[in-house]
């Protein structure tokens, strides 16, 4: 059997991926690339935003013309599914499957394969331990450690399609870290959509800094990561692990959604902008060099020239190392989208995407030009489509340099010649020894 897969979407998504992966190679199936030479194909979806919802329904359309022509069993998961269910089953698909239930994902494909059209949304989390299947390859791994989000933002489905808060425990978290180390993984980031919230649920003392702590410890890891901190979570335990332990990233990622306070309110974002800049400030005294990032949504329904103006001043002011901008969606079952109506024009919402992306960009631009010059420790990435090899710094700023595939995963310094808005350039000046790297 040959199946291919098709992700959208967050980390989240990419790493359910690969354990359906795991799972469904360690059960004799060979991964394709191309549709045309599949016999299954599973799409894991994102539903963030219409756009998002817009390419899957492309995509199946593409990949119900090959199952007409020659036959192919057609698998939709993830958030979308959760959302759209009995309508994805009608427009063609064989079998559509809620974000907790990935795990039987090969079981699922048997029930399709004799002939059954269905939905399955029941909830399997619990299987997926340490030692879950997955596919491993490269230096990093993402690790997902809580599911769900509880803060219910007005404007956000993620809520609804990946329920509650749940944390994985500890100690099973710390097999996975282990596990991975020894196949070689140097590099791990921590995934959850409010990451911070991690072990609270608990109970029993688990929290990120401690985890952290833990990780760092395990003999082969080289770097940790850990992706999306809520800002009112943050706690200062977490900031002293960052700032004193060598092997957590000196980075940051603290959506802060909008600059104005009376539409964070509306948002349901339970932070003020000044409390925001407060963390910003206590975080920058407590970890030397950090590098800060954000999401940005423009056009909140009610969002006036004034509120958006606020938003500039507060991108100006912060100097993030990078601003991810969404144009608001209306997603329907959210709270925003029953009180609100949607009514900031699209020609408004662009003319705000285009106005922050350009002033992100002369900040980017101005913040890389401290590397001039400078020779930067790295770990070896991939090779990008330009055909340089690149990798990132342990803030997670991006250097591309001339140089090999067998570079993957080890230590590298460069020094810096070249200075972007986006990528930094330079040429490589010492690479680790790859016995040193498993
Ligand atoms: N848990 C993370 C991110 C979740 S979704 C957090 O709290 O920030 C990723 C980003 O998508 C969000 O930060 C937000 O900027 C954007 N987003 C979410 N819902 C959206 C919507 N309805 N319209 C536009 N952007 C949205
Ligand atoms: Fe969505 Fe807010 Fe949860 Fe992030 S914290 S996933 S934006 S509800
Ligand atoms: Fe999209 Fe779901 Fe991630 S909506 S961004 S795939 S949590």
């Amino acid at each position: 059997m040959r199946v291919y897969f098709k992700t959208y979407g967050c980390q989240m998504n990419e790493n359910d991926t690969l354990y359906m992966m795991g799972l469904l190679e360690g059960k004799g199936y060979r991964i394709v690339d191309d549709p045309m030479d599949a016999d299954v194909a599973i799409v894991n979806t994102c539903a963030v935003r219409k756009k998002a919802e817009e390419k899957f329904y492309g995509k199946l359309g593409e990949l119900l013309k090959i199952k007409k022509e020659k036959g192919l069993l057609i698998g939709v998961g993830g958030c979308l599914a959760e959302k759209d269910r009995g309508k994805i089953l009608e427009k063609g698909a064989d079998f559509v499957f809620g974000t907790k239930s990935y795990p039987v994902v090969d079981e699922l494909i048997e029930r399709a394969l004799k002939g059954e059209r269905f939905l399955y949304f029941d909830d399997h989390l619990d299987d997926v331990i340490w030692n879950f299947p997955r596919k491993v390859s490269g230096h990093h791994m993402w690790v997902t450690i809580i599911y769900g989000c509880d803060r219910f933002c007005s404007y956000c489905i993620v809520p609804y399609t990946r329920g509650r808060e749940r944390s994985r425990p500890m100690d099973d978290v710390l097999k996975e870290v282990k596990m991975l180390a020894e196949k070689g993984i140097r590099e791990i980031t921590f995934l959850g959509q409010n990451v911070d919230a991690y072990g609270k649920d608990l109970k029993d003392g688990t929290s990120l800094a401690r985890l952290l702590e833990e990780a760092s410890k395990v003999e082969g890891i080289e770097r940790l990561w850990f992706l999306t901190s809520y800002p009112s979570d943050v706690t200062d335990e977490l900031i002293e692990v960052v700032a004193k332990n060598p092997k957590v990233a000196k980075t940051f990622h603290l959506p802060i959604q909008a600059g104005s306070d009376r539409i964070l309110e509306k948002m349901r974002r339970r932070y003020t902008r000044q409390e925001y800049l407060e963390l910003v400030e206590k975080i920058r005294s407590k970890v030397e060099d950090v590098s800060i990032t954000t999401d940005i949504i423009v056009g909140f329904p009610g969002e006036t020239e004034e509120d958006f103006m606020e938003t500039v001043s507060l991108v100006k002011e912060v100097q993030f190392e990078r601003v991810n901008i969404a144009m608001y969606s209306p997603r329907e079952g959210t709270l925003a989208w029953k009180l609100y109506d949607d009514d900031v024009s699209k020609e408004e919402k662009v003319r705000r995407f285009q106005y922050l992306l350009e002033l992100q960009k002369g900040i980017n631009r101005k913040l890389n030009e401290r590397y001039r010059g400078k020779t930067v420790r790295i770990i070896v990435e991939a090779r990008a489509k330009s055909g340089l090899m690149y990798g990132r710094d342990i803030r997670n700023k991006i250097i591309a340099f001339e140089g090999d595939d067998e570079m993957v995963g080890r230590y590298a310094d460069i020094k810096v010649t070249k200075v972007t808005a986006g990528p930094l350039y330079g040429r490589l000046v010492w690479i680790e020894e790859p016995e040193r790297v498993r």
